[in-house]
């Protein structure tokens, strides 16, 4: 384990609309050493759907949960994007 990760900030494809995306590269480097296949990473904070996104990609399952709708659009569209499955829903309380 090291404390220091090194990365450019989110550019190019991976960049959406959120105002404080964190580069995924990142994200999932974090969960592959704090985390096993087929866990379930919470992320309550989802945003973009970063963690979401890094979560699928390295077979783990994700519960991701926003409450800005606009954020929430953002993410179903990244996640849609690399063909994952997922169930999403926005459920305003
Ligand atoms: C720092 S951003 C997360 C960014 C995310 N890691 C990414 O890479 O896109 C924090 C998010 O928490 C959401 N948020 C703030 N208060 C919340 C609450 N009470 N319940 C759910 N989400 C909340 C905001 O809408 C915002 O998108």
């Amino acid at each position: 384990m090291h404390n220091f990760i090194e990365t450019p900030i989110c550019m190019g494809r991976e960049r959406t609309k959120h105002p404080t995306q964190k580069p995924e590269k990142i994200i999932r480097h974090l969960l592959e050493v704090f985390s096993n296949e087929g866990d379930v990473i919470l992320d309550c904070f989802a945003g973009s759907g970063t963690t979401t996104n890094a979560a699928l990609k390295i077979g783990r399952n994700s519960i991701s949960i926003d409450n800005n709708k606009k954020y929430f659009e953002i993410m179903k569209k990244r996640v849609a994007n690399h063909n994952l499955y997922a169930k999403i829903t926005f459920d305003k309380i």
